[in-house]
């Protein structure tokens, strides 16, 4: 948290809400679905792009804010597989507008240790974009420090279909398909965020309250933030209250909280006709 002190000012609100942060509670991973660039465009009478445009300022402070409190994985929602359904010229835009920050952003990204890390079908995108992302994505493989997901042509259900598919794919390769048996552990491995802890804290802007297929399995104990700020207009204040909101919720993973002591995932609860581990 010292760097994020670093950009700041004590007469800043930002200050203040910094210092009521617990540096030892922060979430490991934070997921956002950056939604309602269309609407910021309508409200000012602009083509929806012009929101797409606006919404790139706050994805650059939200990756530049996650890395300097120290949190360790960052997921953004930039474009799902039902987001093919919108006119060619939005979708067309937003390619563009991918390939403009990588190239703007690549060098901080480099200097300050981000990792960069694609997941969904991006396989399926135009070739000069996905060329750019994974060039990006492998100028910063060595990086150690925040990882930043991007989500683009991501789906919640593709992602557990292929990772049923990797999980099939290894046991036949390993000559074990009869004796296979698949548990959370099978799955979670090859989820496109294998590695990763589950989102703590989720974040949706422009006041939806649905999950519109994002991270469908990891976020089966995230708290939930949804504000009506349209994406356009996020800020690092905003991001701060999420983050001091999260740290307000009393997270039980369907115990009960311990008196003086937090809940842990990791607890296993046996129920009737349950076998402990
Ligand atoms: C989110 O904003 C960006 C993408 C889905 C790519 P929208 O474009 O969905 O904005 P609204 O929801 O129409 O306002
Ligand atoms: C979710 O927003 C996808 C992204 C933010 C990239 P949408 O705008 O596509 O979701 P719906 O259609 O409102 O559910
Ligand atoms: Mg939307």
């Amino acid at each position: 948290m010292k760097a994020l002190f670093e950009v700041l000012r004590p007469d800043q609100k930002d200050w203040a809400l910094a210092e009521a942060i617990d540096p030892n509670r922060l979430p490991a991973h934070i997921a956002v679905i950056m939604d309602g660039n269309g609407r910021w465009a309508k409200r000012r009478n602009l083509p929806r792009v012009a929101g797409h445009k606006a919404g790139v300022e706050p994805v650059r402070v939200t990756v530049e804010t996650c890395a300097r409190l120290g949190i360790r994985a960052l997921t953004l929602y930039a474009f799902s597989v039902e987001n093919w359904k919108r006119p060619r010229a939005e979708v067309d835009t937003l390619w563009r507008l991918l390939r403009i920050y990588l190239r703007r952003e690549l060098p901080n990204l480099r200097r300050n240790d981000i990792r960069l890390a694609a997941i969904g079908r991006v396989q399926a995108l135009p070739a000069q974009a996905r060329e750019e992302l994974e060039a990006a994505v492998q100028a910063t493989s060595l990086n150690r420090g925040l990882q930043v997901n991007l989500a683009i042509n991501y789906g919640g259900r593709n992602e557990v279909v292929d990772a049923v598919n990797a999980v099939l794919d290894e046991a036949r390769r390993k000559g074990r398909l009869d004796s296979l048996i698949v548990d959370d552990d099978a799955i979670a491995s090859h989820l496109y965020t294998a590695g990763l802890p589950d989102p703590d804290l989720l974040i949706r802007t422009s006041g939806e309250m649905r999950i519109s297929n994002f991270l469908l399995w990891q976020i089966a104990y995230a708290e939930l933030y949804v504000t009506d700020t349209l994406w356009p207009d996020f800020t690092r204040t905003e991001l701060l209250r999420a983050i001091l909101d999260y740290q307000k919720r009393d997270r039980r993973f369907g115990g009960l909280s311990p008196a003086g002591g937090s809940p842990s995932r990791e607890s296993h609860f046996v129920g009737v006709g349950a076998t402990a581990r």
